[in-house]
């Protein structure tokens, strides 16, 4: 058994968090008053059985490890080595053992490289060089390829034992063995400020997941490392301004039409140790995502955590449908300048985009505006910045500065526990993920769910990401491995949804509905706006035999979304 597997089997979890606070039994599972925000009723549960905690007061949850990182606030590594310790457990991974673990992902490196160089590697040269990244760009990020064996890389590494392997998460373990985590992808480096590799990320060329990731392992805490971070940092320093990107391939194009110091978040939003990373270098960063998903909750959320880390934050927008990567691969270097000019300081980008979510000619759309301006009012803890975004929102909807923030203010209410406890309200999309990791959504539905991760808030996006993950290897993860991989946002919401009995008479009924009502119907209406518009479309032309088409094909979903609406 592994180190880390052997600590989570042999830690308790009641005894480590009783030592921390004081545990009442309660049916299956423990009570406490939680320690990580002030609580006057027992709101946190541990259940020994799922190896979970949650805190239905603050949020807060995880597994055991999770739980030390975050009351004797250690790092991952740190964490573990504390359990092993007590537990007794030697730890291989000391001083030493770490510079073999870098030595052993260097390897595997040079497998990854080699393999795209070979003849197995025809496609991944092919699909690359169509997407305008030649041959001097593999060798600047140690681009590879992991060819389409099951072992190809565990014979090529065996000599350093499957153990190590498995440790450092570049393969997993099945039950009928060992297997490489990385089949029949790209594979780019995740290297860290000394350049290092610490974890990998595996693209798919299609299919689903998108990207399969390294999970957290001894050299790995996910949203502690900077993608490109190594090779920009020279850049960050000399320009004195940092860009941050979402992906690989954004940090990619960017470096290569001259902007290097741009780095990448990875897909998830900014954590406080990325800005205590990049403070160490600049204090003025450029956010440039994709025009969507810059406006998003979870991005702006990772902006706020940017700004309270005392950094100058701005945020770029691309022309509708381009990313960071297709722009410059277009447009090329300079035009990205003059976009990044053109860059909105973050407070007036934060009230433009909450803004252009609403309809503001109408009441109900301010008052909208309000409510969701209200879910970030925690977040913004400047005085500062406070005033900024309140004087904005006074200005957009000519109401006095002081009843906005008197607004704002009202309900930053944490999650309501009389909600939790007169029976959870869960939403659809809470049903649909709960079912989904408890492994009671049909095989057959699985890949329909995953395929749609976007129709998932950032949270659970991460969730669903990691059990399709597991899924796509075969494998139906238990809880705390489940949660063991996830941010810290994320393994909080997963162990509420895990630890919470629902009282469902019919599971399959209420499966059925939360599908419905999440996924095949807002599906259905997408395509029924589609098919009007393109309806529209074709009168307008005067197309009569596309008219007819299409009506009939209007038909058909009217009639499939009686049929569903019926069902739930
Ligand atoms: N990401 C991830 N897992 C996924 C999808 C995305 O970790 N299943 C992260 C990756 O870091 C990725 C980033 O989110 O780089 C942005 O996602 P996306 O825009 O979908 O990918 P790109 O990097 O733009 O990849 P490509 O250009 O090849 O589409
Ligand atoms: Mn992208």
């Amino acid at each position: 058994m592994g180190t880390l597997e052997e600590i989570k089997a042999r830690v308790n979890i009641v005894d480590l968090i009783g030592r921390y606070v004081v545990l009442k039994p309660a049916g299956k599972n423990y009570k406490a008053r939680c320690p990580f925000h002030p609580d006057d009723t027992p709101s946190l549960m541990v259940s020994p059985e799922k190896g979970l905690w949650h805190c239905f007061g603050c949020g807060a949850g995880g597994d055991a490890v999770g739980f030390l990182m975050r009351i004797e606030r250690l790092s991952f590594p740190e964490a573990v080595a504390k359990l092993a310790q007590e537990l007794g457990i030697e730890l291989r991974s000391s001083g030493d053992g770490k510079s073999r673990l870098f030595q052993v992902n260097a390897e595997a490196l040079r497998f990854f490289q080699q393999a795209l160089r070979s003849a197995a590697g025809e496609k991944a040269r092919a699909y690359l060089l169509s997407r305008g990244i030649g041959e001097p760009l593999w060798e600047r990020w140690g681009i590879g390829y992991a060819p389409p064996s099951w072992d190809g890389l565990l014979r090529a590494l065996s000599r350093f034992g499957v153990q190590t392997l498995l440790d450092l998460g570049l393969v997993v373990m099945g039950e009928r063995g060992p297997y490489d985590r990385f089949r029949d992808r790209l594979v780019f480096p995740i290297r860290d400020e000394q350049g290092r590799v610490v974890a990998f990320a595996g693209r798919a060329f299609e299919g689903e997941p998108k990207y399969l990731n390294t999970p957290n392992t001894p050299l790995f805490t996910k949203g502690t490392v900077l993608y490109g971070l190594d090779l920009a940092k020279e850049a960050i320093r000399r320009k004195g301004r940092a860009v941050v990107v979402e992906g690989y391939t954004d940090v990619i194009s960017l470096h290569a039409v001259g902007i290097e110091e741009t780095v990448a978040s990875m897909g998830t939003s900014l954590t406080e140790d990325q800005a205590r990373l990049l403070a160490r270098y600049t204090e003025d960063v450029v956010i440039a995502y994709d025009r969507d998903a810059a406006g998003e909750a979870s991005s702006l959320r990772g902006m706020f955590v940017l700004y309270g880390a005392g950094l100058r934050v701005r945020v770029a927008s691309f022309p509708p449908g381009e990313d960071p990567d297709s722009f410059a691969r277009q447009a090329g270097g300079k035009a990205v300048e003059e976009v990044f000019e053109q860059a909105q300081p973050f407070p007036e980008f934060f009230v433009a985009a909450l803004s252009a979510r609403h309809d503001l000619t109408s009441a109900e759309g301010k008052e909208a505006l309000l409510r969701e301006a209200q879910t970030f009012w925690p977040e913004i803890k400047s005085p500062v910045l406070r005033l900024t975004i309140v004087t904005g929102f006074s200005h957009l909807l000519g109401v006095p500065p002081e009843e906005v923030q008197e607004a704002l203010r009202g309900v930053a209410r944490p999650v309501s526990r009389a909600q939790e406890e007169g029976g959870p309200s869960l939403t659809p999309e809470d049903l649909v993920v709960k079912f989904l990791v408890e492994g009671k959504v049909p095989d057959s539905v699985v890949p329909e769910l995953v395929g749609e991760e976007r129709r998932f808030n950032e949270v659970y996006r991460e969730v669903v990401r990691r059990w399709a993950e597991c899924w796509a290897q075969g494998e139906k993860p238990a809880p705390a491995a489940l949660v063991a991989g996830l941010s810290p946002q994320g393994a909080a919401r997963l162990s509420r949804l895990l630890l919470l009995d629902l009282k469902v008479a019919q599971e399959s009924q209420a499966l059925e509905e939360a599908l419905v009502r999440f996924l095949f119907l807002p599906r259905l209406t997408e395509r029924m706006n589609q098919v009007q518009l393109a309806l529209k479309e074709a009168e307008r032309r005067g197309d009569p035999e596309a008219v007819r088409h299409l009506s009939l094909e209007f038909q058909r979903l009217c009639r499939e979304r009686i049929e569903l609406l019926r069902r739930s």
